[in-house]
């Protein structure tokens, strides 16, 4: 029997799935590293742990294997992040987040200085303060003793096939998310590249998700417990990794991720006319397309309400809380904007806010105010995709804030669309072994390795009723931000 090893590089934690030939996931590792935030807005975590995280969790998913072997290990990763290494390939200094939002002024010279029409032509996007083109701007004027020893630029995910192969590689769709990627054409853009005072040589080689890029480097296989000679796939974003672990490939599906991010994905065989330029036009780990609306707090935004300020991890206590009849009826409202906003709004002023408590508001509205805050912030970015022409009638879900009955309930109304579940909510790291299956074996195509590995669960069907009674909170949520916005750039 072969194996086949997904590796998740979240912004949380890492999850590593052990998937059989078979399509069976045989077991789950998950490895937490720190972020740092050392000042408001900036998001950063250190390339090193997440070696660690590598090194203890491949050893401890292989710790029960009795017989047969690895054949592959394939990564889906955080997008965005700029993680640089000098000469000798050290890393430099940490590795700076897509949700960090600390490139502003940056960001604005790219979309002002050489106009958004500019850089949808070279790379199919406009700058988004996370993307990596304006980090490395940034790196430019704030530390320059760092840019000048840049000898390669990686994004998180090709710094584990780094440690791994030894090889410097980069996907398409993770690419996509540098802007230095010109998506259409699938090369690096030249003008970008001169606008960023970037050399080719310090990029990465460019390979489809699928293909193998190199072995696992044979000192590091013998620590980790591995046979000689397992191959390893270039990889994907953790979002089109999510869509390949969702079955979402070929034409028009969607998936919804409900992780630390919230992304809607839409899928896309040709490239695909974008009007919206809120929405990312990314490749696909299928070799095609996608548009991507992406908010940067979504299961995160819970996370930080229940473990900060209640300080709780009982998360289904507090949901069970919540009462039926208070579903669709709750007078208050939250902005999930903790770390700003990228998809739609582009404000990286927006903050978190409750609005409408009142003296008998209690916990159980807050907690169901910030489920409720996410689910119209997706429902912002469906709308934003559904703008470019596209006809979304269901979407599957994944991440981990889809393991809440009571969130995706929600969500279904929210959307008003039906949201099919899948037998496992971990979508980037399953995509990941997906990828690697392929990767060993160039002659099966990925629909048929989406057949065999992508397992359905249940389908959440909107109650009419209660669609009915959100479509008029949605109404009233989506007058919140625009009523908010000159104060946040005030504060800020
Ligand atoms: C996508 C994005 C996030 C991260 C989260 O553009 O920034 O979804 O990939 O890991």
């Amino acid at each position: 029997m072969n194996y086949y090893i997904g590796v998740d590089l979240g912004t949380s934690s890492m999850k590593l799935i052990l998937l059989d030939e078979e399509g069976q996931i045989r077991k789950t590792v998950s490895k937490t590293y720190p972020s740092a935030f050392p000042r408001p807005g900036w998001s950063e975590q250190n390339p090193e742990d997440w070696r660690g995280a590598l090194m203890e969790g491949i050893p401890e998913l292989l710790e029960d294997l009795e017989s047969g072997q690895v054949a592959g290990i394939g990564c889906g990763g955080q997008m965005h992040g700029l993680v640089i290494l000098d000469e000798k390939d050290q890393v430099i200094r940490p590795a700076i987040l897509w949700n960090d939002g600390r490139t502003t002024k940056q960001t604005e010279a790219l979309n002002d200085g050489i106009g958004r029409k500019k850089l949808e032509e070279w790379t199919a996007n406009v700058a988004f303060a996370g993307f990596t083109a304006p980090k490395l701007l940034w790196l430019k004027e704030e530390e320059p003793e760092h840019y000048g020893r840049i000898a390669k630029i990686m994004l998180p995910k090709d710094y584990i096939n780094y440690i791994l192969t030894g090889v410097h590689a980069c996907d398409y769709s993770d690419a996509s998310g540098t802007l230095l990627l010109d998506v259409k054409e699938k090369r690096w853009s030249s003008q970008m590249l001169e606008a960023c005072g970037v050399r080719e040589s310090q990029l990465p080689r460019l390979w489809e998700s699928f293909q193998c890029i190199g072995t696992v480097q044979s000192e590091i296989a013998r620590v980790l417990g591995l046979p000689q000679g397992v191959k390893v796939a270039a990889g994907a974003g953790d979002n089109a990794a999510a869509a390949i672990g969702t079955g979402i490939i070929g034409d028009g599906g969607c998936n919804i991720s409900l992780g630390t991010s919230g992304t809607v994905f839409v899928s896309s065989k040709a490239f695909p006319a974008n009007p919206n330029p809120a929405i990312h036009t990314f490749a696909h780990a299928d070799g095609g397309y996608h548009l991507l609306g992406c908010m940067l707090s979504a299961a995160s935004c819970n996370r930080w309400f229940m473990e900060d300020i209640l300080r709780t991890e009982d998360y289904a206590s507090e949901q069970l809380a919540i009462a039926e009849k208070r579903l669709g009826k709750n007078p208050v409202y939250f902005l999930p904007y903790l770390m700003g906003e990228r998809s739609p709004i582009e404000d990286m002023n927006a903050r978190g806010t409750f609005i409408g408590m009142r003296m008998d508001t209690t916990r159980a509205d807050l907690v169901q105010a910030v489920l409720e805050g996410v689910a119209f912030a997706i429902r912002d970015n469906l709308e934003a995709v559904k703008r470019t022409g596209i006809v979304l009638e269901s979407s599957r879900i994944c991440g981990g804030g889809a393991k809440s009955v009571l969130w995706r309930r929600i969500l279904a109304n929210v959307l008003n669309i039906p949201l099919q579940c899948l037998q496992s909510e971990q979508g980037p790291a399953l995509g990941g072994a997906m990828l690697a299956m392929a990767a060993c074996d160039g002659g099966v195509s990925l629909e048929e390795i989406c057949r065999k590995c992508v397992r359905t669960g249940e389908t959440i069907l909107p109650e009419p009723w209660l669609a009915e009674a959100y479509e008029d909170r949605y109404q009233r949520f989506q007058k919140i931000y625009p009523a908010c916005r000159n104060l946040f750039t005030e504060l800020a």
